[in-house]
């Protein structure tokens, strides 16, 4: 695959499923963050440790491979989860995103860097701590989710209640709450190979949930699920998220299922993160000519809001007339707004004017003619690897 080939996968209208990814007031920005990633790397092969941050690590990734035999997955990569966000980590196949989401609960050993959860360094952890950490905290949702195929749909909900010591008849109260809320309710008494894929994927979505963790990891839970399945159940971690304001990180290769579903996007390239934005700012103020190539497909105007298309208000009695539209209004729903009045419309916030958005300011954005500062985190030190293949090492 290539990097434009990513936004092929579409399945559907972004926008519509957008505007309801993020909780109202969208994730808190000031608060403690859930996971708090800085300068990780992890270096897989013999004395892995020498690599970072050394002239080793300058290498190319295959004399280093030749010269050491060590690859480097994650390089150098700070970020942080922020309470009740979905953050996306988003690249192409062999970019480091399941090594860096596994780094997080220790499952694959960082090389160097820290990682803390709530203020706590994951890497001090003892065994029983970190078993607590990924039974209680931070639940993990694969790809292949690994049922119990003897077991039925809620003995498989249960089991990880089970083994965090639940007595029976509660476990299964809780069990049977979590298969009604992925939309099972009836399924319980069967068996994994009695499902279709898509509702083999919810049992999975429903044995993490069981577990009422802080943050649900999710690597490509979809990945194996066509088109449509996959949509809805997009849509399922969409309200899961919206309902109940659970923080996830969400792995994905696929750049229609990151805005969909993120509220902000890290992207990979070569183990970096290249740039760290909400999917807006990611379309809207790519980095570097790499992530631009790689969101050129994107509809514009179904990810862009009005802030990016709006101009000052010529006059009062411009900045009191026409339709008034939200901030996080997308310039698509501001287009049909000014067409269907055929006039400009306002930008209003808590009762004021922020500016006013015109057919001319919303095409110019359309068109990629705006041009606002972004925001977002620009790429982490030196030039990415040439080319776009990922797939570098052995
Ligand atoms: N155990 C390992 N030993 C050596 N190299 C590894 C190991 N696991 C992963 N790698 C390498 O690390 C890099 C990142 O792999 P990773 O699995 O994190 O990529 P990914 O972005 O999840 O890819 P995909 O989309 O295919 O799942 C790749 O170059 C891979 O070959
Ligand atoms: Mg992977």
């Amino acid at each position: 695959m290539n990097a434009t080939a990513a936004p092929g996968d579409s399945t559907g209208d972004i926008r519509e499923a957008r505007t309801t990814a993020s909780p109202a007031t969208g994730p808190a920005v000031d608060e403690k963050p859930v996971f708090s990633v800085r300068n990780l790397w992890k270096v897989f092969g013999p004395k892995a440790e020498r690599v970072p941050g050394g002239p080793l690590a300058d290498l190319p990734p295959d004399a280093l491979r030749e010269r050491t035999g060590c690859t480097v997955a994650v390089r150098d990569v700070s970020f942080d989860v922020r309470p009740g966000e979905c953050f996306v980590v988003m690249g192409l196949s062999g970019s480091g995103k399941s090594t860096l989401v596994r780094c997080l609960t220790r499952l694959i050993e960082p090389t160097a860097g820290t990682i803390a959860i709530d203020g706590e360094d994951v890497g001090g952890m003892d065994k029983g701590a970190l078993r607590d950490l990924r039974r209680h905290r931070a639940a993990m949702v694969f790809q292949h989710f690994g049922l119990l195929p003897h077991r039925t749909v809620l003995d498989n909900v249960a089991y990880g209640l089970e083994i965090q010591g639940v007595g029976k008849a509660e476990r299964r109260a809780k069990a049977g709450e979590m298969v009604a809320k992925v939309g099972l309710a009836g399924m319980e008494g069967r068996r994994p190979g009695q499902l279709s894929g898509g509702q083999q994927q919810r049992v999975g979505l429903a044995r993490a949930l069981a577990a009422d963790p802080e943050v649900l990891l999710f690597d490509e839970p979809f990945s194996a699920l066509d088109p449509l399945i996959r949509r809805d159940m997009q849509e399922e971690v969409v309200r899961l998220h919206r309902d109940e304001g659970r923080t996830m990180v969400f792995i994905t290769h696929d750049l229609s299922e990151a805005l969909r579903v993120g509220d902000r996007i890290a992207l990979m390239r070569g183990g970096r993160v290249v740039q760290c934005g909400t999917p807006e700012e990611i379309v809207g103020s790519p980095a570097d000519d790499y992530v631009r190539d790689f969101v050129r497909d994107v509809p514009r105007e179904q990810v862009l809001t009005v802030r990016r298309a709006m101009r000052p208000a010529h006059d009062a009695g411009e900045a009191a007339t026409g339709p008034a539209l939200s901030p996080a209004t997308t310039v698509a729903d501001a287009i049909e707004a000014v067409a269907r009045t055929g006039c400009s419309a306002r930008v209003v916030d808590a009762g004021r004017c922020l500016g006013v958005v015109d057919s001319t300011s919303l095409l110019g954005v359309v068109a990629g003619l705006e041009s606002t500062p972004s925001k977002s985190t620009p790429p982490n030190s030196t030039p990415s690897m040439g080319g776009f293949e990922e797939k570098t090492a052995a």
